[in-house]
């Protein structure tokens, strides 16, 4: 267990302390318990803090009991902080069951409604969660591909600084996910990378509060290659070269959200095992590799973000 005694510790607290030193903690999506188990045993050895998270898809598929009982088995013996957060949460309900279900920390995603809308329902969440002295996190912006996108349009889908500003003032949230040019999944670029870090700055410097950054894989080629030599179809697959992601961090953003990638190196191990082992049906041979996969992404991530070392 944990030094302090306690299992599962908050967003808040995690992402506090990485402020101070000026590193990110990795919010790792998990979907089963081969990736929850790589996301332990990565921060175990790395000995750095860290974020399971779990969206609403994943508690549909794995079970809210399930998911959250195996959370805090592993928080039970993991010498390293770690919460276990609800990742794009929609609707209070789904938040309300997770903090029930021992969540430290979740996340309302109103991004889909208009700024009075997402305002209003990310303040009953804050009033839910902060009475249960759990974190939230809310996102302004949406998460889209914005490359060909005009002027105007990067403007009706970017975080703007001044309404980010009015938004955590008017909602409390402890965490504010930003939309500065990342988008989830494979996906992400046509042509060159692009992220609007001017706007971050921006941000940075109106709001107090812990920023978040979602979308951030990085799309390593040599996973995309390898997962392509086994039968995958991935072509055009890009993400987030590592130097931006350390810009960002440099910029204020201490927790960045890694699914893609995690997904990526699972799918393509078990390609390449049923392809080089073809009598092989034993599930243990097949995942326990895959596992081990995501394992040394999760523990990369942690030495990019700086988090490593930092158990605390
Ligand atoms: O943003 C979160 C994930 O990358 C997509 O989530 O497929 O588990 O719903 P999901
Ligand atoms: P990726 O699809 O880039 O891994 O982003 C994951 C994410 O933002 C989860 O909330
Ligand atoms: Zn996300």
């Amino acid at each position: 267990m944990y030094s302090d005694g306690n299992m599962l510790v908050t967003n808040k607290k995690l992402l506090s302390a990485a402020m101070a030193k000026g590193y990110a903690v990795g919010a790792f999506n998990i979907q089963n318990l081969e990736t929850l188990l790589a996301v332990v045993e990565a921060s175990t050895e790395e000995r750095s803090p860290v974020i399971v998270a779990a969206t609403p898809s994943t508690i549909k598929y794995a079970g809210l009991e399930y998911l959250a009982g195996m959370v805090k088995t592993a928080a039970e013996s993991a010498p390293v902080p770690m919460s276990l957060h609800l990742d794009h949460g929609k609707d209070i309900e789904t938040v309300s069951k997770c903090i029930d279900a021992g969540f430290t920390s979740v996340m309302i995603d109103g991004s889909r409604l208009n700024f009075e809308e997402n305002i209003a329902l990310t303040k009953r969440v804050t009033r839910l969660a902060h009475s249960k002295g759990i974190s939230v996190e809310g996102e302004l912006g949406r998460l889209a591909g914005v490359e060909e996108a005009t002027v105007e349009e990067k403007e009706a889908v970017l975080t703007d600084p001044e309404a980010a500003k009015e938004f955590v003032e008017r909602t409390s949230v402890d965490a504010l996910a930003v939309a500065i040019g990342t988008c989830h999944g494979a996906y992400k670029f046509k042509g060159e990378p692009k992220l609007d870090f001017k706007r971050l700055k921006a941000i940075r410097k109106k709001v107090k509060v812990l920023l978040v950054l979602h979308g951030a894989s990085n799309v390593p080629s040599w996973i995309i290659e390898k997962a392509t030599k086994y039968g995958a179809e991935l072509s055009g697959a890009k993400g987030i070269p590592d130097e931006h992601i350390k810009e960002a961090i440099s910029l204020g953003i201490t927790k960045i959200n890694i699914d893609t990638d995690l997904r990526l190196a699972f799918t393509c191990a078990i390609r390449e095992i049923l392809t080089g082992s073809p009598k092989e049906f034993d599930p243990r041979k097949i995942l326990g590799p895959a596992k081990e996969a995501v394992k040394e992404v999760i523990k990369g991530k942690m030495r990019l973000f700086g988090s490593s070392a930092k158990a605390f």
